[in-house]
């Protein structure tokens, strides 16, 4: 098919994900191959992958052993149902899973998304105290700017504005906890933000334990929400609450899980151990879609018993545990050990800290957040104030479609210009990366009619 009735097409059939359609008439972009961390579209333009094709990609693209596992997978079978029927690599990939999540977790409950994962989990916690009787315990805190997914539930526990006003009275409520945002709070320090933080939400436990199932969390930093990393201690500070009051811990690894922030799961900063740990994206190295819901056998046996107690939990996606799917994850994960990714990832985390550093030399970039291979950063118009440019300017959208026109792919959230570069890349494609995004900034911010 020619290339421009590729575009026309696109522009009259398709209807993308979190995309004005006008700006993708504006500036389209269509994807044909990929090699190693490059991208490729329909005209030969290449571009590296700075956003691991949305958060997913760990060894780059065409990776030849995940190549072949989805070949010989394919010359058994690509899918059955695993609604009441096992498959050889659900069982597998389980089995895996469970050596390689914190040591409470036990159980895989497979999905196809990283919201689905989560939906799950708020469904789980909520039927867990129902099935152990204690039926008052039906609601779910959960923290300012958190995201975890865009179905009803997924969006019900997240609270990013842009993104949730208009659903308000489609979502169901919860109480809604603050999150430690280090940029901009009144204090400075990290002792007294979490500290503050915990106070409230112990305040929280205290005054509603009685009712609340659970509380969501993402794991050490909120992705979507703007890259904002926990104080140190947050989260075993959230997991001691949780045990104090009785109360569920989810934790969403979904962007975090499978190194990308330096270890396997983000929660082993901590060691916090949850009672239900949300996983997706980098589980397959970003090449099909798989997610899962990790439990405990603590809640799995909540549910065990005879059909006709009524514990069954009843919920099942046409696709959950696809085998295409599970044995690419475990090919996948087969790597991790191979090419010890997460031995090697460190000396990628240190190399770019060092050189996200030379990004404060610019004079719109106001705060620079890293957490393993996970970054954001921050444009404001004044560095000093921290005054943010006028939300209508998209300064963070400009920025990126400067660094596309300069070879490099990502997605902003607002302001914040975010770096999640494939696990495997190479020091010389990571600092091509960061050099095309500083001259991106810096050619942006400076032409922006609201700086004098
Ligand atoms: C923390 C977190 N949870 C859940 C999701 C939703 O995952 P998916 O896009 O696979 O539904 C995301 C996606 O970015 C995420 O970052």
């Amino acid at each position: 098919m020619n290339q421009q009735t590729l575009l026309e097409d696109s522009q009259e059939y398709l209807w993308l994900p979190f995309t004005q359609m006008t700006d993708y008439e504006r500036d389209p972009l269509i994807i044909e191959s990929g090699e190693g961390i490059k991208l490729k579209d329909i005209y030969g333009n290449e571009y590296l992958d700075g956003y691991s094709s949305l958060w997913l990609n760990v060894h780059g693209h065409r990776k030849k052993e995940i190549d072949e596992a989805i070949k010989k997978q394919l010359g058994s079978i690509a899918h059955s149902t695993l609604l009441g029927a096992a498959n050889v690599p659900s069982i597998q990939l389980a089995k895996k899973l469970a050596q390689i999540t914190p040591k409470n977790l036990k159980r895989t409950f497979y999905s196809d998304s990283g919201a689905e994962s989560v939906e799950i989990a708020i469904k789980m916690a909520y039927q867990y105290w129902q099935n152990k009787g204690n039926v008052n315990k039906t609601k779910f805190v959960s923290l300012s700017n958190g995201y975890h997914g865009d179905t009803v539930g997924a969006i019900s526990v997240g609270s990013v504005e842009l993104f949730h006003r208009v659903y308000g009275s489609l979502m169901f409520e919860t109480i809604k906890a603050p999150f430690p945002i280090v940029y901009r709070n009144q204090y400075d320090d990290l002792d007294q933000i979490r500290e503050n933080a915990l106070t409230e939400l112990r305040g929280i436990f205290a005054k509603h334990h009685e009712e609340i199932a659970g509380i969501t969390v993402e794991s050490i930093i909120q992705g979507a929400g703007g890259m904002n990393i926990m104080p140190p201690g947050y989260l075993k500070g959230v997991e001691k609450l949780c045990q104090e009051f009785n109360i569920l811990l989810i934790v969403d690894e979904v962007a975090t899980g499978f190194g990308r922030t330096g270890k396997m799961f983000a929660v082993e900063h901590e060691n916090v151990q949850p009672d239900l740990m949300t996983i997706a994206k980098g589980i397959t190295g970003g090449y099909l879609p798989v997610a899962a819901t990790m439990a405990t056998e603590d809640i799995y046996e909540a549910f065990y018993g005879e059909y006709q107690e009524l514990k069954t939990f009843f919920h099942g996606h046409s696709y959950t545990g696809n085998q295409l799917g599970c044995a690419t994850a475990l090919a996948n994960l087969e790597l991790y050990e191979n090419d010890d990714i997460l031995g090697r990832v460190q000396g990628n985390i240190a190399f770019v800290a060092e050189e996200l550093q030379t990004l404060y030399e610019l004079n719109h970039v106001g705060d620079v957040r890293q957490l393993g291979l996970m970054c954001g950063i921050e444009l404001v118009r004044d560095k000093k104030t921290k005054e943010p440019f006028p939300w209508e300017d998209r300064v963070g959208y400009r920025t990126t479609l400067k660094m596309r026109e300069l070879g490099m792919l990502t997605r902003p959230l607002g302001d914040i210009i975010v770096f999640m570069p494939p696990l495997a890349s190479s020091k010389d494609e990571l600092g091509e990366m960061i050099g095309i995004m500083k001259q991106a900034i810096k050619e942006t911010t400076e032409k922006m009619p609201s700086v004098k």
